[in-house]
């Protein structure tokens, strides 16, 4: 098969994780660059040997051997560079949050409809991890029974990019910019995972709680008007929900957890274990309490996976079955309509904490 042709839009620090996955990788390959910095596309073409620098976006959509592009811009640029190339009959993997908010994100999808090219969003990164991919087959196969809830906290004891992390980025801490904080830049993951091992249900409501660390402001003057910790439960129909946890800054270590309730075994990750429930043999010697009733059960753990869950090597697999399913005619992780799904779920969160209140969703 023929490899996949890749253009880069915004050759920052994500643009360098896309372009190492595809560093030697035969399925997709890198053809030409724009960033509205042109030297960083420059220097950006000079280290991963790029043949092409474009000098503007229409310029890198006009090449005809441009197959798909990779969106790796700040947020506030993802929804017109995906619009124009999906228009210029490109395949796009937009870098996640998919939209600042749920009409651009419809728009978007509407477009890649009209269009009939393949739109997919970087938000369904973790999902291509060996854990989750294990997970999500074991789910899908019935082996959990009904899986009804999915439970994911993962905290950043001081990760606040544009200060602790990623300094020269300080877009990530401006709304205007980013759109949120800790929400858009980590709890967009654990939406479109939370929903996807639930099997991707209707989601009926979303009640949220945030706050910013204000104790510890930025470096250098820097403003930040987003959130720095994000607490929220998703409700679907048929009586599933989600809960999903994380910060930029938080004073706990340890609190990491992540786990899959089904009917029939539960799922512990990290590494990733089945957790069964057996009766027990009372003829084991077991000592049955007084308080205790009728039947009494033990738990049976098996550890699935024997290596620990690592989100980190797994980055790159999203550039990777993104180009292998554009050539293979294969819609990638995350599809257009599930992004849009997980924008109105984190539109609904900020709505909930404007209000104080549970926000239903049609
Ligand atoms: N940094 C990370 O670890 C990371 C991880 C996963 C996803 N992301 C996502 O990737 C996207 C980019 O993040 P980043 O950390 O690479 O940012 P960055 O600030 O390092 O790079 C962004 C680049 O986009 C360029 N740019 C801005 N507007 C543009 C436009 N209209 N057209 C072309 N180029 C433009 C900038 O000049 C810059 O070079 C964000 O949506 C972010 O959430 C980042």
């Amino acid at each position: 098969m023929a490899p996949t042709r890749v253009g880069i839009i915004g050759t920052g620090t994500i643009a360098n994780s896309h372009a190492t996955a595809l560093r030697g990788y035969p399925g997709g390959q890198i053809v030409a660059v724009f960033d509205v910095l042109g030297d960083r596309a420059r220097d950006y073409a000079e280290k991963w040997n790029v043949p092409t620098v474009c000098g503007s976006l229409d310029e890198l959509l006009a090449r005809g051997y441009v197959d798909a592009v990779i969106v790796c811009t700040p947020p506030f640029a993802h929804a017109e560079p995906t619009m124009k190339a999906l228009e210029a009959g490109k395949h796009v993997l937009c870098e996640k949050p998919f939209a600042l908010d749920p009409h651009e994100a419809e728009r978007m999808v509407r477009t890649a409809e009209r269009a009939g090219k393949f739109l997919a969003c970087a938000s369904g990164r973790n999902r291509c991890s060996a854990a989750q991919r294990k997970a999500h087959a074991m789910m899908a196969s019935g082996e959990l029974g009904d899986v009804y809830h999915v439970r994911w906290s993962r905290w950043r004891f001081r990760g606040r990019p544009g200060h602790h992390i990623f300094p020269e980025s300080a877009w990530f801490l401006d709304q205007r910019r980013a759109g949120g904080g800790a929400m858009m830049d980590i709890a967009v993951y654990q939406i479109d995972t939370v929903l996807w091992l639930l099997g991707n249900p209707r989601v009926t409501s979303v009640m949220a709680s945030m706050r910013q660390i204000t104790e510890e402001p930025p470096a250098g003057g820097v403003k930040q008007d987003v959130e720095d910790h994000v607490v929220i439960m998703v409700s679907c129909e048929g009586g599933k929900s989600g809960i999903i946890e994380t910060a930029w800054v938080a004073n706990v270590k340890g609190a990491d957890g992540f786990f899959v309730f089904g009917t029939k075994a539960g799922l512990r990750f990290d590494p990733l274990t089945k957790i069964t429930a057996v009766p027990v043999d009372e003829s084991s010697g077991l000592q049955r309490m007084p308080w205790m009733g009728g039947e009494s059960f033990r738990s049976i753990e098996e550890q699935v996976l024997l290596a620990p869950d690592n989100y980190s090597d797994d980055f790159g697999s999203i550039t990777q079955q993104f180009v292998d399913g554009v050539a293979a005619g294969r819609q990638p992780y995350t599809p257009g309509r599930d992004a849009l799904e997980v924008t109105r779920i984190i539109d609904a969160a900020y709505r909930s904490v404007r209000s104080g209140a549970m926000v239903a969703l049609a």
